[in-house]
């Protein structure tokens, strides 16, 4: 029988990759009697703070769902709200990013964006790139299932090019492939407001990630809700599909 590891007093480390999905604004709106899109602004609002917190706390990447592709099913005007919102969030808050040594990524597909958010997106990207403190990853236009599909397009391109062998499409390789390449996989993802799935996010990348959900409406949000998320993370045991306990 195999030992069991020493029970350790060290403290469980805080998770170097959360993701969240921001989940609430509408209903928070409609509490308030006002328009989902004064919810989402105020999840703005939210995310400034969660970044701000994570920063303190010590998480070095964070990544939040910020318009999924099944978002566009929603009524134009929110969807507009949302892509504004964006280019408002980047406006307002890029230089400051910038300074405190954020790195900005994007993750999900480019296609059907306005051309004036694709260019803010790449300057973003652009302006943020020599930064490592802290990585701040903004799924947007996101969906787990097609960034897989784009993945296995661009592999099957590369094989009919003759860049790539068949046989050389291992777990690893097709990991260069997803819009998170050299990113880690989330180690907790928080989903506010009481709902209980995944929506397509981060298919891939969440095999062995710990999930935490929380009744909060993502506007409500703060630094005292992701120390409680990280604080339940932290009395899990994390075992990547062996026997053996790893706390994390
Ligand atoms: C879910 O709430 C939230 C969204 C679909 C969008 C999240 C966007 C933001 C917090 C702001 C903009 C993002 C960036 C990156 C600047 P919901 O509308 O589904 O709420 P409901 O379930 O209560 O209706």
């Amino acid at each position: 029988m195999m030992a069991q590891p020493a029970p350790s007093s060290a403290p469980a480390p805080v998770p170097r990759h959360i993701a969240i999905i921001m989940d609430g604004n509408g209903r928070w709106a409609k509490q308030r009697s006002r328009p989902r899109t004064f919810g989402h602004s105020e999840g703005v609002e939210a995310l400034r703070r969660t970044v701000e917190a994570a920063g303190e706390l010590g998480v070095r990447y964070l990544t939040v769902f910020g318009f999924s592709t099944e978002n566009w099913r929603r009524p134009i005007e929110e969807v507009n709200a949302l892509f504004d919102l964006l280019r408002l969030y980047v406006a307002r808050d890029l230089d400051r990013l910038v300074k405190e040594g954020v790195r900005v990524h994007v993750i999900g597909s480019r296609e059907g964006l306005q051309p004036d958010l694709a260019r803010i997106i790449a300057d973003a990207e652009a302006k943020t790139r020599h930064n490592d403190k802290q990585h701040l990853v903004i799924a947007f236009n996101y969906g787990g299932q097609d960034e897989i599909a784009r993945a296995a397009r661009r592999i099957a391109e590369d094989v009919a090019a003759g860049k790539l062998a068949p046989g050389e499409v291992t777990i690893e390789r097709f990991e260069t492939y997803l819009d998170t390449a050299g990113l880690p996989p989330p180690d907790l993802l928080i989903r506010t407001s009481g709902e209980l799935r995944l929506s397509n996010f981060m298919l891939w990348q969440a095999a062995y990630t710990e999930l935490v959900f929380s009744d909060i409406l993502w506007p409500d949000f703060d630094k005292a809700a992701l120390q409680a998320a990280i604080d339940a993370y932290q009395r899990r045991e994390r075992r990547f599909g062996g026997a053996e306990p790893e706390r994390p």
